[in-house]
């Protein structure tokens, strides 16, 4: 756990989730998913609970090459990373990045915080060796965040999401850890 001051002075808590955070997590993503059109989901097309997200909470606190990191501003779950590692021995080593802020909290530094914190778990892990993630092919402020800790292009999926009848491509990026 550690507590930073935001670009603005506000407090912020950067921490593991736990279980007693799976109802501010449900809402949490009821609300990214409103906010960007960057997401794979939609507003209101995830169909999750409470219950599901405290599912997902304590198998990523089981598992050694996954989990969720909150960044808590006033008590309230102002952005988060996730990371799934596979499952099989050959796929252990790599996983799957995620990453959203709520809207009203953008361009404080929380992004930042975030990468920087998976990172740093993922570099404390006996396991994880690769970082990967897709973002839409427009997404210039997710491109740029990455970019500035060193996730590289490594190719484009075309036609990877599709918004209202139109398409849009993707393009995967890398981390290593080593
Ligand atoms: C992408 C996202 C996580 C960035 O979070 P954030 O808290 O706003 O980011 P930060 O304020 O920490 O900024 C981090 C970096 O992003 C880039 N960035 C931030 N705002 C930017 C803007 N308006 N234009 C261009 N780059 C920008 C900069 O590189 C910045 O680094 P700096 O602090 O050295 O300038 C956030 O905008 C978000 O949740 N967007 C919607 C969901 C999304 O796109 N998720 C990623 C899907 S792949």
């Amino acid at each position: 756990m550690k507590t930073v001051k935001l670009k603005d002075g506000s407090e912020i808590v950067i921490r593991k989730a736990e279980v007693d955070d799976a109802e501010q997590m449900d809402l949490f993503k009821q609300y990214i998913s409103q906010e960007s059109d960057f997401l794979s989901y939609g507003a209101n097309e995830i169909e999750e609970s409470a219950e599901s997200q405290a599912r997902l909470i304590q198998s990523a606190n089981l598992a050694e090459n996954s989990v969720i990191i909150l960044a808590i501003v006033n008590e309230e779950i102002a952005g988060f990373v996730t990371f799934n590692g596979g499952f099989r021995v050959r796929k252990k080593h790599s996983g799957d990045m995620g990453i959203a802020v709520r809207k009203k909290y953008w361009g404080k530094g929380i992004g930042n915080l975030l990468v920087e914190a998976l990172i740093e778990w993922a570099r404390n892990t006996e396991t994880v060796r690769k970082i990967n993630l897709l973002t839409r092919t427009d997404n210039t402020t997710a491109i740029s965040l990455y970019e500035k800790y060193g996730f590289i292009k490594e190719g484009i999926l075309t036609r990877d999401v599709c918004i209202n009848g139109v398409f849009y491509d993707s393009f995967s990026m890398g981390f290593f850890i080593d």
